[in-house]
């Protein structure tokens, strides 16, 4: 083989590497991680997902599994403390910190005043007051205080468990310790942001340059590297200030709305913004949008928009929250950040699912005092700026590798490609050509035909999905869960655990493990957690799943669109493994041939599931690994059903609660008797089974006239259909 380029090399296959490529794979990786490594732990600010993060120690776990004497001295599997413990004790948000929606255009800020009026039953005429603030750019904190005095001070973290930063927080003049106005709640958490004046910031890197220690990207990476410090005293040291935005967990308020207590906190010695006003309709707020636009320049602080809330707390308690934000308040951001720069290349990225996502690598650009060197290029139709149908899509942009382009950041988004330059592209640029091969395991990637909308989709998908490392923890995650092989013992955790140390890759490992384990090859009960008692443990289960009904053991193989009850129709028309096997082979040759309209032939099946077998079985790969798993395990033929089963091709759903059985047994017994069990009443409903708490779906039957019966009229039932 000849000698590889950079990046096919990085996207070659780890079985397929020579000694050379190895090695030099190994030092690409090194010295990614250390990077990356950096950027996270001492920069607070990584420029990769954990997931590509995770991606690229498994590469280097993988090829040093295959030539351990090529293993580096600066090795990151060697390096102690390559994950460092968390650095900071972890603290729940009894309140959790969420975030807020956005606004980008006017539009959406006349929308959030509508539908706040239209949820709270308010004209447009009636009074109905919102706060309008400055939306600041730091790091959110929330401070508790007790009795007046601040006993934990905790970074936002996921929003739902953050960092114990008391000791910094303390060090910050603009943070009370002690508050001793009478009508101080008793408990009460103070929110707001920590932020760094720009001023201070600039001079800040001045003097770390001067001393050759490392500067700060923005005042916001700035102030979140001094407050998450280990040691406080150099929090000290950094100028860092406060602001309040809001309150989580709390006794008694003495207000109640946002503007009386801003008066309160400031009263209390907090500092509050005094750039908040207040507004009663979307135009005001659109001005002080404006306003605050033309001011930012001139403030010694980052703000990246402006929040807007609705003022009186009993209509915030009213309105709530969806998901993740509140209905009451919105962020007005300010328009993007752009910047002009050009596109190195284009990689491929296989995420846990097999989609393939392309990112573009571009020359690194300063947008908005944030580095970005990669962009999201979304699918191949968005790059080549045509759909599969051959007409031109909306926002596609035929972009190629060469191009000049703009770059779009806006908030926490991940940048985008808005615009490309043609007047300065390459003249040697041409169409990129997306892979139509995994680059991670080479396997087929196909585009699926989706009969809705008559069209390819939009996402091409590594068909090797038994065998691809980069799907490999999810699929065997779906392999022993509870509905597939239910293996007592190894969880999702335990599955990441032992993948991680590469004792299992594929399925077929799982029933080798014992055999290598007393061997010697790996060694499980050198890991922590796993003891003698809960290893033999999980041996016997792993041995009791030796045997598999035919239903569950093609559920467990993972095929697009074969959830459990395909499974189960495949398992019943099919009756034993080798019959499904060769059908399946048989649609791998050849998607129109009669096996594939035998399937389409069975009630609930149709096209999609053809598609999605032809693609699954045509890959070798897992074909092989099927074969390779069937010399662990005997897949038991379904069970023949009841030529009388009263209950055979009728519709049947189960509410409430069953003493005698769970809900899942219940579906079994019913699907084995050949009954078809949904999760909705409707017209076409044959039987509910209603046991005590049954709701909606008993009255829907009631409705609908369908047959209701107890859980002893199921049993009598069931009992009669079994002989
Ligand atoms: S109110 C339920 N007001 O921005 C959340 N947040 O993107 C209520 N932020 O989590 C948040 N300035 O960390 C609010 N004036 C302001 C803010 C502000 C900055 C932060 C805060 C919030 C995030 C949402």
């Amino acid at each position: 083989m000849g000698v590889l380029d950079y990046d096919e090399l990085r996207r070659k296959p780890v079985e397929e590497l020579t000694r050379e490529e190895a090695a030099k794979e190994l030092e690409r990786l090194a010295k990614e991680i250390a990077e990356h490594d950096y950027h996270y732990y001492v920069e607070d600010a990584p420029v990769i997902s954990d997931a590509e993060y995770d991606a690229l120690r498994r590469r280097n776990d993988e090829i040093e599994a295959r030539f351990p004497d090529l293993i580096r001295p600066d090795s990151p599997s060697r390096r102690v403390g390559a994950e460092p413990s968390p650095k900071f004790r972890k603290v729940k948000h009894s309140v959790p910190m969420l975030s807020l929606s956005n606004a980008f255009s006017d539009e959406d800020v006349y929308d959030f005043e509508w539908r706040v009026r239209r949820f709270l039953g308010l004209g447009q005429d009636d009074p109905l007051d919102f706060t309008a603030e400055p939306k600041f750019d730091g790091l959110s904190v929330s401070l508790r205080y007790e009795k007046g005095r601040l006993v934990v001070a905790a970074t936002r973290g996921d929003g739902y468990e953050g960092e114990d930063v008391t000791a910094n927080a303390r060090t910050i003049s603009d943070i009370p310790q002690v508050v001793e106005a009478a009508d101080f709640p008793e408990v009460l958490e103070v929110r707001g942001e920590v932020y760094m004046p720009i001023s201070a910031f600039v001079k800040l890197n001045e003097e770390q340059q001067k001393k050759g220690q490392k500067v700060f990207a923005n005042p916001r990476n700035a102030a979140a590297g001094s407050l998450r410090q280990l040691d406080p005293s150099v929090t000290a040291s950094r100028p860092l200030r406060f602001y309040v935005w809001g309150w989580g967990e709390h006794t008694e308020l003495p207000e109640d709305t946002e503007w009386g207590m801003m008066a309160k906190f400031r009263e209390w010695g907090f500092p509050v913004s005094g750039h908040n006003e207040i507004h009663h309709h979307a135009g005001e707020l659109l001005e002080y949008h404006a306003r605050m636009l033309e001011l930012r320049p001139d403030l010694d602080f980052d703000i990246d928009g402006v929040v807007y809330k609705v003022n009186r707390l009993d209509y915030r308690q009213r309105l709530g929250f969806v998901a993740r934000a509140p209905r009451w308040a919105i962020a007005h951001k300010f328009p993007a950040h752009k910047g002009i720069t050009v596109l190195q290349d284009i990689q491929i990225h296989v995420g846990r699912t097999g989609a393939l996502t392309p990112v573009g690598i571009l020359e690194p650009v300063t947008i908005g005092g944030v580095v970005v060197s990669r962009v999201s290029l979304h699918n191949e139709d968005y790059i080549k700026g045509i759909g599969s149908d051959g007409q031109p899509i909306r926002d596609g942009k035929d972009i190629r590798i060469g191009d000049t382009v703009v770059v779009e950041r806006a908030g926490d988004v991940i940048p985008q490609v808005v615009d490309v330059i043609l007047d300065k592209r390459p003249p040697d640029a041409k169409p990129y050509e997306f892979p139509d091969h995994c680059p991670v395991c080479g396997s087929k990637a196909v585009r699926e035909f989706n009969p809705r909308t008559g069209k390819l989709d939009s996402v091409r998908r590594c068909t090797g999905g038994l065998y691809c490392p980069a799907q490999a923890v999810e699929r065997l995650k779906h392999f022993v869960s509870r509905r597939a092989f239910d293996i007592d013992g190894l969880g999702e955790k335990a599955i990441a655990q032992f993948f991680d140390h590469k004792f299992i890759r594929t399925p077929a490992d799982i029933f080798t493990l014992e055999e290598r384990e007393k061997a010697g090859e790996i060694c499980i009960h050198c890991l922590e957690g796993w003891g003698e008692k809960k290893l033999s443990n999980l041996f016997s289960a792993i041995r009791a799943r030796e045997h598999v009904p035919l239903d569950r053991f093609i559920y467990a193989l993972g095929i697009r669109h074969v959830g459990e009850t395909t499974a189960r129709l495949l398992a019943r028309h099919y009756g034993d493994w080798e019959s499904f096997y060769a059908a399946a082979k048989e649609i791998a040759a050849d998607m129109d041939g009669e096996a594939a309209h035998d399937i389409e032939n069975i009630d609930g099946l149709g096209p999609v599931v053809v598609e999605s077998l032809h693609n699954f079985f045509a890959e070798p790969h897992n074909v092989e690994v099927i074969d390779e798993l069937l010399l662990h395990v005997t897949v038991e033929p379904v069970e023949q059903v009841a030529a009388e089963s009263p209950i055979a091709g009728k519709t049947i759903v189960f509410t409430g609660h069953l003493d005698s059985m769970t809900r899942d047994e219940a579906k079994e017994l019913a699907e084995r008797l050949g009954a078809k069990v949904t999760n909705s009443v409707s017209k076409k409903t044959d039987l509910v089974v209603a046991g005590p708490g049954a709701g909606s779906k008993l009255a829907k039957a009631e409705q609908y006239g369908v047959q209701v019966l107890d859980e002893a009229g199921w049993l009598k039932l069931v009992e009669v259909a079994k002989g």
